[in-house]
């Protein structure tokens, strides 16, 4: 029987508003507008039975929703009333598992103790919070409108709803003192009782204000080297804190790893539903390819076409070779790695330079799981581009 007879199934919802917009963000966030509660309802329902029909039309064998993810934007700035909706619908039409894992991604300064009770008592168990920095001074550089002393009352008072709160982090930054970074960090994870951390390096996206002042040269970009002490200082400290890197970013406390972004690190099935949200699915139509499918991206545009019915901007078959690069590029995240029994073909693994990845220790393949060493996980990319057939 094929690996991906029966994938796990996750569904990703968007939120597209924010109170302002970030200099270094280049999601799918805008300021925030009057919205009808109502008809916001109304498409992502669409757009939830829509695709259970797909699920059948398209031959997709999945179990049951494993995790649902709200993403955005800033979802916690979302009537509850609409999650709760897209919470009770996925329940009826897609099952849950027992232990289903449900995300809201919130921003310190949308912290409001009654609403987030709210949130809990409609099924979401985990919060990830925003803190995005652990210095007032940098938390403005980063255009942010929360401080230091918002990320306390908020962790605290989370802290008393959620047994499973995650934090983001950026880090990184031109100017940055390593040994502030670190003192900022050892206080931040003695003082708050975390289960998860996404640590990010700043990165200057194409079409962000950064970008601009980059080019302007008001903004600078710290060099690899330094760049690989900020990753492996932060390994250690948080190493010592008990939490484990399980993916270049991503670290958590024992059972506290992420299944929604596990389920996209592992190449499974995903719905993805609200403006700019994709999904992948496998299909098990005799050749079993991977169908994308891209929403609208302007949050007005996805309402109207999605308000009487639901519609796709995008909907792609992928090759199998696109397929494999995104299973070998995703998988190799993992600080377990890839099997390599899931790629189509195996001949996008480029053989001499597997060899030569294995001979300087950068790779290892053992009983067809394929995994970066952990000391080289910084050169991941450039790894993976050695690793890829011409
Ligand atoms: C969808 S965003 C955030 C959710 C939430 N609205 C917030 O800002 O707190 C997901 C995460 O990506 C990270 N991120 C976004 N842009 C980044 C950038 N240019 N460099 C590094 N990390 C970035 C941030 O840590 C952010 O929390
Ligand atoms: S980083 Fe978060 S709060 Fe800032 S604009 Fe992006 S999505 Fe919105």
């Amino acid at each position: 029987m094929s690996k991906y007879f029966e994938n796990s199934l996750s569904l990703y919802v968007h939120w597209p508003y924010c109170e302002s917009k970030c200099p270094y963000c280049d999601f799918n966030s805008h300021v925030n507008e009057t919205i009808d509660v109502d008809n916001w309802i109304k498409s992502y329902k669409n757009q939830l039975y829509a695709m259970k029909e797909e699920l059948i039309n398209k031959d997709v064998r999945h179990k049951n929703l494993s995790s649902i993810f709200f993403g955005g934007g800033t979802p916690s700035l979302m009537p509850t009333r609409i999650a709760e909706n897209i919470i009770d619908i996925s329940s009826n039409i897609y099952g849950f598992d027992e232990n289903i894992e449900i995300t809201l991604e919130a921003n310190p300064t949308s912290y409001d103790d009654k609403k987030f009770f709210k949130f809990k008592q409609i099924g979401i168990n985990r919060l990830s919070i925003g803190v995005q920095s652990l210095n007032d001074e940098y938390l403005k550089f980063l255009g942010r409108l929360h401080n230091i002393r918002d990320v306390e009352i908020t962790l605290k008072a989370a802290s008393n709803i959620f047994d499973n709160i995650s934090v983001d982090l950026i880090y990184a930054f031109h100017g940055q003192k390593l040994m502030d970074w670190t003192k900022e960090l050892e206080t931040f994870l003695n003082s708050n009782k975390l289960q998860h951390i996404s640590l990010y390096q700043l990165t200057i996206e194409e079409g962000t204000k950064f970008f601009k002042d980059y080019q302007n040269g008001l903004i600078k970009i710290i060099d690899d080297d330094l760049a690989a002490e900020f990753y492996d200082a932060s390994n250690k400290i948080l190493n010592g804190f008990n939490f484990t890197r399980y993916e270049v970013s991503n670290y958590a406390k024992n059972n506290f790893k992420c299944k929604h972004n596990l389920n996209y690190w592992n190449s499974e099935n995903w719905i993805g539903i609200g403006p700019g949200a994709y999904g992948r699915l496998w299909s098990s139509n005799r050749n079993k390819n991977r169908i994308e499918y891209q929403n609208y991206k302007n949050p007005k545009t996805w309402l109207s076409k999605n308000l009487f019915g639901s519609k796709y901007e995008k909907i792609t078959k992928l090759n199998d070779h696109v397929s494999d690069i995104d299973t070998l590029t995703m998988g190799l995240r993992l600080s377990d790695g890839v099997e390599i029994t899931k790629l189509r073909n195996k001949s996008i693994i480029d053989n001499n330079s597997l060899e030569k990845l294995k001979r300087k220790n950068l790779i290892t393949l053992v009983n067809d799981r394929l995994k970066v060493n952990k000391r080289h996980m910084i050169k991941l990319n450039s790894i993976i581009n050695f690793l890829i057939s011409p």
